[in-house]
């Protein structure tokens, strides 16, 4: 029998994240997100999904190093980002500049532990610099080269704005990064599980998973909530707005779950991060409008935010262009994908699934002539 959309379907066995639909719980390596949310680092939890335990403070150094020294792109990346279009989609652009980044990783060749461990370590350190180059390159600015002294979130800011980033900011973004960095076998890490079941190499999985990641159904959601907050406009719309919808039979984005039953344990910390940021850049009614929506979907749909609905008016309180939203997701994701690439490749079979044919028997070919 098929289940559609393989819901329920347990496909693999990981050891790296716990997706608690009923009671809305999403555990990393055994520790709560809500704990992690509050008391870790995006550096912190890249170690711990890739290596089953919290770093020590010398394992936390190391790699936290790695991650700083290795976040420069190659001359040809920077320059071939050059000559694409300025109106390409920054997914297609970052989906494209990190299956470069495999000609010129010394890696490339070695499918080994250690050598994709030191290639995920490039591709966490590397995705950001590529986001940031291109809202550089696109609006005809040179891309700004990034420091070795910050951490990933601030050097993200720091890269996109050429400023030093405030603490509020930087925070609020190191924990959307944590947030994001894994949900068990997502549509993009499963596409990274399928293409790394091959043995292909790891940036060539990391490409699919981007692909898989850019659709409105999955990463892609985040941008679609602030494009309707912004045709909402007001507060005092967002009724009739939301109830045209309903009427039209239109999904709203940034609700629902395939798994969750119940609030998305990562909607809770961006929704008070929505609140705060939009207080402090005077700009309440985002949230506003953010937590009136909420309750008309849950009281009369019972559909619950996901995460990208709050991370939305997160990211634009931050001043991020609105179609580096996905972008952000993806260099967050990043952290899972490797993850979950390399539990692959340590315990590997190929997935390979089957169709229930539906199509027609027993034709008989027809010259073309005769057709
Ligand atoms: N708005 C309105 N109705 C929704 C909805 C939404 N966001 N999400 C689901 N529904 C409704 C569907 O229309 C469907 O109703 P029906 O049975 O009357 O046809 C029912 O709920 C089941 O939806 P379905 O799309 O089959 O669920 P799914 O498990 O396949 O999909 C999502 C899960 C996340 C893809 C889906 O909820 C969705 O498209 N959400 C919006 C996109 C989004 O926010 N994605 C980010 C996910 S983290």
């Amino acid at each position: 029998m098929v289940t559609s959309g393989l819901e329920d379907i347990v496909a693999a066995s990981s050891a790296i994240c716990d997706v608690n639909g009923k009671e809305g719980r999403l555990i990393y390596q055994g520790y709560d997100i809500h704990d992690l949310a509050e008391h870790s680092t995006f550096e912190e939890v890249v170690y711990l999904l890739w290596f089953g335990r919290l770093p020590t403070k010398t394992e936390l150094e190391k790699i936290s190093k790695e991650l700083r020294v290795n976040r420069a792109l190659p001359s040809q990346v920077i320059s071939t980002m050059k000559v694409f279009p300025k109106d390409a989609d920054p997914m297609e652009v970052l989906r494209t500049a990190t299956s470069m980044l495999s000609f010129y990783d010394p890696d490339d060749r070695d499918n080994g532990r250690e050598a994709n461990i030191r290639k995920a370590t490039r591709l966490v350190a590397q995705l950001p610099t590529i986001v940031a180059a291109w809202d550089n390159i696109r609006n005809g600015r040179e891309a700004i080269s990034p420091k070795e002294d910050l951490s990933t979130a601030a050097n993200f800011i720091y890269m996109l704005t050429g400023k030093a980033p405030d603490e509020v900011a930087t925070k609020s973004l190191d924990i959307a990064l944590i947030l994001h960095a894994d949900h068990e076998l997502n549509a993009s890490t499963f596409a990274a599980r399928v293409a790394a079941a091959t043995l292909t190499d790891i940036h060539s999985a990391t490409v699919a998973a981007i692909g898989a990641l850019k659709g409105p159904l999955h990463g892609g959601a985040n941008q679609e909530v602030i494009k309707m907050l912004l045709q909402i406009d007001k507060p005092e719309n967002v009724d009739a707005f939301v109830h045209k919808m309903f009427d039209e039979h239109q999904k709203i984005m940034g609700f629902g779950h395939r798994v969750y039953k119940t609030e998305d344990p990562r909607a809770h910390h961006l929704r008070k991060m929505s609140e705060e940021l939009g207080k402090r850049k005077g700009e309440p009614k985002w949230f506003d409008m953010s937590r009136q929506i909420e309750d008309i979907v849950l009281k009369e749909k019972h559909l619950n935010a996901n995460v990208d609905f709050y991370s939305a008016s997160v990211y634009y309180m931050l001043d991020i262009p609105i179609d580096l939203f996905t972008p952000i997701f993806a260099i967050s994701r990043m952290s899972g994908w490797a993850a979950h690439i390399l539990e692959q490749y340590s315990n590997n079979r190929l997935i390979r699934p089957r169709a229930e044919y539906t199509g027609p028997r027993n034709l008989k070919y027809v010259p073309v002539d005769q057709r």
